[in-house]
């Protein structure tokens, strides 16, 4: 066949893609053109709303689920954490990333595709994706809840030679298992989760979330897991907890996001961010600390609630792992850890991890 003819089916190829992608999103979100990041379907409000009012009358300790931290703005505030001197863990994952694209690329079966989880502007899989596209055309599907972040991240990954890019804008599971169906036979999946997103799950769910994803792939299919290594506490509360307060108003957004999105009245003055280690769990807590007894109206959710001053919200939990440990977590879900890279300036590994 014609260097021409294989890139026209290619190209009919990817069209192809292209439009079932988009048919799956359209049917996703009940017909109605996904509005850029708000999501603000009838079906989706109620999600949310649902979902916050479970949260925030669960018995005991309030929470919040850490996946309504990522619309628009809270995309925008994260792209900025990673950029803070205090934050280390993207540079170092980026770092490893640029060292070691081609180690990396030189461990997998060929041909392979990409698929990421939480992609976000997918500006540190740059490395590994002009790695691949020097031995081949490499097809590239971010799965990313923000609609901006993945905007982003198809246009800047889109102008690399060779390579083409599909994003879907889904849940990590939902977008795995469509991009998992829709591959060739012969066609080998790198599924890539990064920035240590892993250990935003408490370890049980952690553990079964990797079986989850494992049960979309194929043996020989590989996992690049990005962990954040346990370092001294200090370093790790200030990563969590920055003085110029971007990770504060990353996670005050998400008050902010319940008053614009569901029709809420909190006061964002009378709350504080708030990072803790928790040593027995080896992770760090996000929390929003009421400053004052008050009420809040969510009228989405249909919820009143009442707030002793002290009392916090518990919003996200970040996971810190030891280098030894990631074999044995890896093995309860169906893979090998075949190769381990460290950085030293930052302790953070990147793990390869092979479905058996
Ligand atoms: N996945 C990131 C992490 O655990 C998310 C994150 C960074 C985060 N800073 C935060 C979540 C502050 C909530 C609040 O490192």
């Amino acid at each position: 066949m014609s260097t021409q003819s294989v890139r026209a089916q290619e190209i009919a190829a990817e069209n192809c893609r292209r439009l079932s992608a988009k048919i799956h999103d359209s049917q996703h979100t009940h017909g109605a053109l996904p509005t850029r990041d708000a999501r603000q379907t009838p079906g989706h409000v109620a999600e949310f709303a649902a979902d916050v009012r479970a949260s925030l009358t669960k018995p005991g300790q309030r929470e919040l689920p850490s996946k309504y931290l990522y619309d628009e703005l809270g995309s925008a505030l994260f792209e900025a954490i990673c950029v803070l001197p205090e934050y280390g863990l993207t540079r170092a994952d980026a770092r490893l990333l640029e060292r070691h694209a081609r180690d990396i690329v030189d461990r997998l079966p060929s041909p392979v595709q990409v698929a990421e989880l939480g992609s976000g502007s997918g500006k540190k899989t740059r490395w590994i994706l002009q790695a691949l596209a020097q031995h081949q055309r490499t097809y590239y599907y971010p799965i990313e809840i923000s609609a901006s972040a993945l905007a982003a991240c198809e246009k800047e990954m889109g102008q690399i030679d060779l390579v083409s890019v599909v994003g879907y804008e889904q849940t990590y599971l939902d977008g795995l298992r469509a991009v998992a169906s829709r591959r060739d036979e012969k066609d080998h999946l790198l599924v890539l989760f990064l920035g240590s997103s892993v250990g935003n799950f408490d370890r049980d769910a952690g553990d079964s979330f990797l079986h989850e994803v494992r049960k979309t792939l194929r043996p020989g299919d590989t996992l690049l897991l990005g962990t954040d290594l346990v370092k001294d506490v200090p370093t790790q509360l200030l990563a969590y907890d920055d003085p110029a307060g971007v990770t504060a108003a990353f996670n005050l957004n998400l008050l902010a996001r319940i008053n614009r999105e569901l029709g809420g009245d909190f006061d964002l003055a009378q709350f504080r961010h708030e990072a803790r280690w928790n040593a027995a769990e080896r992770r760090i807590e996000m929390h929003l600390r009421s400053l004052c007894r008050q009420t809040v109206h969510i009228r989405e959710a249909n919820l009143h609630i009442l707030l002793e001053p002290g009392e916090t919200i518990w919003t996200e939990s970040s996971h810190k792992y030891f280098a030894q440990d990631v074999s044995a977590m890896a093995a309860r879900a169906g893979f090998r850890c075949v190769e381990q890279w460290i950085d030293q300036a930052w302790p953070f590994a990147q793990n390869l991890l092979v479905a058996e």
